[in-house]
């Protein structure tokens, strides 16, 4: 069928024609910002799940309400490199210039800033901070955060306008930066002031301790994105089509959702080649079967091979070690036995990994996994298994 009109849209956080499955989030959403802007207090969400499973896209889908009903906005995605409180140091001056405070006011503000320890108002009449990074320990900073989101929230009061904040990739914070987050959040919460975040990151969520800890659980609920139900799935793959004035046979859906079990990149990427190679609608299942193959190259180049070639020989190896064990989760010991070697001596690559999100710590004490669903059917496909030699097999 005409490419020019192929309705999916495979890609790291493409909006899809057809966003299936998420009227639950998307309806607490909206209540929430419709009760921040009435002063009444409400839970946010941190968003989790595997690679491809639609968090960016629900979190941008976020935004978007946000920035409908009147809020002011600002997106930030994290890397291992990024500074927070440096993030959120440029988004506090932007929101607080787009307030337009009247002069009065906009003094109140800066006069308050102006006491802060590891932030400085480095312009006089503007908002502009700086930061001192020799002052930025946690408690200045836990304070400093708390200072900054009272006033933004007390100045976003003073104008009935709201602010929500939106991290993705939440699992790359560092976690004294996030629980300073949380203190001052919580604080603006307790002073009922229309000040929110949502996040979305990889199930290995920062952990949170003491205050912080029960500060979060009181501020976010925190839905799991797996892959679709069927009759999402169905949607996510039918509807598009519908759109374009384009239908299936029943068996063409069923074999479609069999070959992607769910996954809403998967359905992408499969609808995308299923549009292209078939010379007509409706859809039939051998358009399914003949587009299989090139979906799933397209599927190993794009999400999985980048992910192996930037990885080390040692981390390649490891993965390989997981996959070899089957479906995950992963016992840390019984990869290192397949690897004929020991925990401790793996450690340094384990902890590579984790921390370049290639696997993730599952919430069972010393379990290990992919965050890429079905990394490990690729491996397998792909990579061949070089079983140690007998003479090195040692237990863990
Ligand atoms: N609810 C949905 N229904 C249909 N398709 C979806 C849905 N959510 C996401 N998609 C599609 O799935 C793909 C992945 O989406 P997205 O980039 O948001 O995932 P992600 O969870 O953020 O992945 P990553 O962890 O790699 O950042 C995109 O091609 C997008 O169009
Ligand atoms: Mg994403």
């Amino acid at each position: 069928m005409d490419p020019v009109k192929n309705p999916y849209t495979p890609g790291a956080g493409t909006r899809p024609s057809e966003l299936a499955g998420r009227d639950e989030e998307i309806e607490s959403f909206k209540i929430l910002l419709a009760r921040l802007r009435d002063a009444r207090p409400e839970q946010s969400q941190i968003i989790t799940g595997l690679r491809g499973v639609g968090k960016t896209v629900l979190l941008n889908t976020f935004e978007d309400l946000a920035e409908g009903t009147g809020y002011l906005t600002a997106f930030r995605e994290l890397t291992q490199e990024t500074s927070l409180p440096e993030l959120l140091a440029k988004d506090v001056q932007r929101l607080l210039r787009e307030l337009k405070l009247s002069a009065k006011l906009a003094n109140a503000v800066r006069a308050s800033l102006s006491n802060l320890s590891a932030f400085k108002l480095t312009d006089p009449n503007g908002f502009e901070l700086s930061i001192d990074i020799r002052k930025l320990s946690e408690q200045p900073l836990t304070d400093d955060l708390i200072e900054l989101f009272l006033q933004l929230g007390s100045a976003a009061k003073a104008k009935q306008v709201g602010i929500a904040f939106f991290l993705d990739e939440i699992q790359f914070v560092r976690e004294p930066e996030f629980r300073a987050l949380i203190s001052a959040l919580h604080r603006a919460m307790q002073k009922q002031l229309p000040v929110t975040l949502a996040a979305a990151g990889l199930p290995q969520i920062p952990r949170l301790a003491g205050e912080a800890r029960s500060y979060a659980e009181r501020l976010f609920r925190f839905p799991h994105l797996g892959a679709l139900d069927e009759p999402d799935a169905r949607a996510a793959l039918v509807i598009p089509a519908e759109r374009e004035g384009a239908a299936y046979e029943e068996p063409a859906i069923k074999r479609a959702l069999e070959l992607t079990q769910g996954y809403p990149f998967y359905i992408q990427e499969f609808g995308k080649h299923i549009w292209n190679l078939a010379a007509s609608s409706p859809v039939a299942r051998d358009d399914v079967d003949r587009a299989a193959p090139r979906a799933e190259e397209s599927l190993d180049r794009s999400i999985y091979e980048v992910r192996i070639q930037r990885a080390t020989i040692k981390e390649r190896r490891y993965l390989r070690a997981m996959a070899e064990l089957g479906d995950g989760p992963y016992k840390v010991g019984a990869v290192a036995k397949a690897m004929g070697s020991t925990t401790t001596a793996l450690s340094t690559v384990r902890q590579k990994l984790l921390d370049r999100g290639l696997i993730y710590a599952t919430e069972d004490y010393g379990y290990l996994d992919f965050t890429v669903p079905r990394f490990d059917e690729f491996m397998r496909r792909n990579i061949p298994f070089r079983a140690p030699p007998r003479r090195n097999r040692r237990t863990s």
